[in-house]
């Protein structure tokens, strides 16, 4: 805006302070003549971007305008870039700690992101070790409330006596044994973010009084009348799926509407196998460091077993297992097929839980077969009569059984005698 210092009814310092409260983004040059240099200064302190003082000439005029547009570029530019900053370590922390390339979880992260942008209570469900609580934290450390706590009840681990009190505190003297105020996780939680695990564990009267909190913001202290207002933003998980517990009359059904305003359903990771070989060197890298080790890497037959496996203990049981054969490895060697536990080398996943059956008994015996076979070979760097030795079956039963499963060499190389 183009402001002259001199104007009927309002003088221009005073629009220009009015006009800065409405909308601090608008720009302005003020217009003044010679003798009213001193207001025109004191317009900048008022937030007007340049002054000219009168008579001007064109080209005055639009050297100061398109050096307010040189300005209002940079100022653009450097908001998108603080933008994008945070906006990359929101992702950064994602990509850092929560490894995925699946399509599944890459609409998890796009949840997640958009859930973050506000303070709406979320749902995350999924089977054990599929990454509940780590949704959770990444939720809150992209969040506005970041900087504020996070705190994790696990409602299951609990003895229902005592989380009336671990939730809600208590005043002293509220029951025998009380002897202090205690402040409650919702009051520590205050500001920030309160991630209830396990809830569907939460007894019933209790789902009653947090169903109050959701609704009402506020809360008594156990043994006091005074309400304590709180703003918190409430992540709920459970292994348990909700719906079941809520048709089973164990989980009052206006809680789970309450809570679960974003749902955010975690995939368990035998439907994202490719997610495995990404995991496989996060976790190299993690734990060779956690425990002070170099290990080379892991032998593509080790990739192949783990992507026939079922994983019924998901992203934890593969990051045990992970550290278990992090530290057995040899320094600077290799994982190797023989360090997997008895059976994963072998055993089609087949029977895992969740997924369906697709060989009938005796193709999955063969397949067993097959693999165990062709197992005992590689150990033996395909030497039979050895590989028969170690299986503790006559040599020419190996050799029929080869042919019976069409177990040819090692890869595409022929048998040696
Ligand atoms: N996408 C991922 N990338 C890297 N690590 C992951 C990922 N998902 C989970 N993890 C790791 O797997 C482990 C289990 O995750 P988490 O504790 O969040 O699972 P959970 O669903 O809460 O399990 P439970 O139901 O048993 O409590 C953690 O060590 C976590 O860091
Ligand atoms: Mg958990």
């Amino acid at each position: 805006m183009l402001l002259d210092l001199k104007l009927p009814g309002m003088d221009g310092l005073e629009t220009l302070g009015r006009l800065k409260e409405l909308d601090g983004s608008i720009e302005v040059v003020m217009l003044s003549a010679l003798d009213s240099a001193e207001q025109a200064v004191s317009s900048l302190r008022k937030g007007a971007y340049d002054y000219i003082t009168k008579p001007f000439d064109g080209d005055e005029l639009i050297a100061t305008l398109s050096r307010l547009s040189e300005g209002l570029k940079l100022k653009s530019e450097i908001e998108f870039l603080k933008e994008e900053l945070k906006e990359r370590n929101g992702l950064r922390y994602l990509n850092g700690e929560m490894i995925s390339r699946s399509p599944a979880m890459r609409k998890v992260f796009g949840l997640m992101q958009a859930v973050s942008r506000t303070s709406s209570g979320v749902l995350i469900t999924g089977e054990s070790g599929t990454g509940k609580e780590l949704v959770a934290r990444a939720i809150h450390f992209m969040s506005d409330r970041r900087e504020k706590p996070f705190v994790a009840v696990n409602c299951g681990a609990v003895p229902s006596e005592l989380m009336e009190s671990e939730l809600f505190g208590h005043e002293r003297g509220a029951f025998t044994g009380a002897h202090q105020r205690k402040i409650g996780k919702f009051e520590h939680s205050d500001t920030g973010t309160l991630f209830l695990d396990e809830v569907s564990t939460l007894p019933m009267h209790l789902q009653i009084k947090l169903l109050r909190v959701l609704q009402e913001r506020s809360f008594e202290r156990v043994g006091s009348n005074s309400s304590i207002r709180i703003d918190i933003r409430v992540i709920a998980a459970s292994n348990a799926r909700l719906e079941d517990e809520v048709a089973a009359g164990r989980f009052r059904e206006d809680l789970f509407y309450r809570l679960k305003v974003v749902p955010i359903e975690l995939p368990p990771l035998r439907e994202r196998k490719e997610d495995v070989p990404l995991l496989v060197e996060h976790f190299l890298e993690k734990l060779s460091k956690k425990c002070g080790k170099r290990v080379e890497g892991v032998h593509p037959e080790v990739i192949r077993a783990f992507m026939d496996y079922g994983w019924p203990g998901n992203i934890r049981e593969l990051e045990n297992l992970m550290e278990r054969l992090v530290v057995l490895a040899p320094e600077g060697g290799l994982i190797r097929g023989d360090d997997l536990p008895m059976g994963m080398m072998a055993l089609a996943d087949d029977a895992a839980p969740g997924k369906e059956l697709t060989l009938d008994f005796k193709d999955a015996v063969k397949a067993f077969e097959r693999r165990y076979i062709k197992g005992a070979l590689d150990k033996a760097s395909w030497n039979r009569a050895e590989t028969a030795r170690a299986l503790k079956i006559h040599r020419n039963t190996l050799l029929l059984k080869m042919r019976e499963l069409g177990i040819k060499g090692p890869g595409s190389a022929p048998p040696r005698e």
